[in-house]
């Protein structure tokens, strides 16, 4: 019968009535129970229950001062369900009892005592406090599962990412900060546009892999000193398609789901003439639509292999220029409000970082 119940349960007894402590205590020790302390005095037993870790406390209710009432009082911060009582009262004193069960006692046996009763009713409160100690247990692994997996997918987050920057660094002089700032200007229009922090974090980590498809396109394109002739312009335009194809992933995750929908569609234009699919105003998705301003703003103000970089107020009146035509003339609106802001991202002091 006490099969699943640990031997080695802490179980108090607080009786003032010594036959009762005794014939309690062989009771359960017949049963196999081994770790039994007894009290006759009630004051000794409640400084022992709060000092002490225990599994079970069978308490009498009516004894000198503390009484078992004050004792389940001075209890009730403990956790019942892990730490159960059980009261132990007259057959007939019905109201007592409900008045134990009301202050936090898990259960109650009847005095006189029966054994087959108590063992039953030792039982159910052992197996309900371990079953809640296991519970405990496997919630704070889980919790620390969840923690270290955070971690580690943080960190293996930046490792891919930085690989995934290298990849796609195609200049010598490219540190990777281009796109680093697109994150950090993408989840700052996203923020002020009202998105909620959830998805402007995910904004953040998605839209510096836009143009992650560049890998895919031959160096002799990418770094020509020149302009493009219309055929190497059309494989360059291929880089939104390929990171798409990159980043796509039937068991994706939203993170990569939304790296996917800006890698596609980041040089679609509001009015409908860019590309891959020309889409055109809100059929564009928020997401490229907001990482397409940053990424022009941030692209015009370095130096391409083919050609310089542009000046903060040239750069800024392009983006303005381009409300309704390039970009989202809502997105755009924000964006302004937003230029000192997001220059501050190139450096302290606005210089290149
Ligand atoms: P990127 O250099 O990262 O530029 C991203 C986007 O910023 C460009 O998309 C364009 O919308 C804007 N942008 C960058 N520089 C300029 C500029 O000088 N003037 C204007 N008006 N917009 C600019 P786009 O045009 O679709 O180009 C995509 C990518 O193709 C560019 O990425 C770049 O890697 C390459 N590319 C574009 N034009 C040329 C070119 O004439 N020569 C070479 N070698 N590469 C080019
Ligand atoms: C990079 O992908 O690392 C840089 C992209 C760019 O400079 O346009
Ligand atoms: C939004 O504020 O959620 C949408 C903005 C837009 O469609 O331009
Ligand atoms: C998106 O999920 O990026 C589309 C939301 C929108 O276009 O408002
Ligand atoms: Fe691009």
């Amino acid at each position: 019968m006490f099969a699943k119940i640990n031997a080695e349960s802490r179980i108090v007894i607080i009786d003032d009535v010594p036959t009762n402590l005794r014939l309690l205590d062989s009771c359960l020790r017949a049963v196999g129970l081994r770790n039994i302390t007894t009290f006759s005095d009630s004051a000794q037993g409640l400084d022992w229950l709060l000092s002490n870790a225990w599994d079970l406390v069978l308490l009498d209710l009516d004894m000198p001062a503390p009484d078992g009432f004050e004792i389940l009082d001075r209890l009730n911060k403990r956790d019942r369900t892990e730490s159960p009582v059980i009261i132990v009262t007259a057959l007939n004193d019905q109201q007592n009892r409900r008045k134990g069960l009301e202050k936090g006692a898990n259960d109650f046996i009847s005095k006189p005592i029966d054994l087959p009763e108590v063992l039953l009713r030792v039982r159910n409160c052992l197996e309900l406090s371990q079953a809640a100690k296991q519970l405990r247990d496997v919630n704070a692994e889980l919790e620390r599962k969840v923690e270290l997996r955070t971690v580690q997918l943080a960190s293996s987050y930046k490792a891919i990412s930085s690989s995934l920057n290298r990849a796609a660094s195609y200049r010598d002089d490219d540190t990777g900060q281009h796109i680093v700032r697109i994150g950090e200007s993408s989840a700052l229009l996203a923020k002020a546009i009202g998105m909620p922090s959830p998805w402007c974090e995910l904004m953040k980590m998605a839209a510096p892999l836009h143009d992650i498809g560049k890998i895919g396109i031959a160096d002799a394109i990418l770094q020509k000193p020149g302009a493009l002739t219309p055929q190497e312009r059309q494989i360059m335009q291929e880089h939104a398609r390929i990171g798409y194809e990159i980043l796509r992933d039937p068991h994706g995750s939203p993170l990569t789901d939304l790296a996917a929908e800006i890698a596609l569609a980041h040089h679609e234009r509001w009015d409908g003439t860019g590309y891959p699919n020309g889409l055109q105003g809100t059929q564009i998705p928020l997401s490229a639509r907001i990482v397409s301003i940053c990424d022009v703003y941030d692209a015009i103000r370095m130096p391409r292999a083919y050609k310089q970089a542009w000046d903060v107020e040239r750069s800024r009146r392009f983006i303005t220029d381009q409300a309704g035509t390039q970009f989202d003339p809502f997105l755009v609106d924000i964006f302004s409000s937003l230029f000192d802001e997001i220059d501050r991202l190139r450096s302290p002091d606005g210089s290149e970082a």
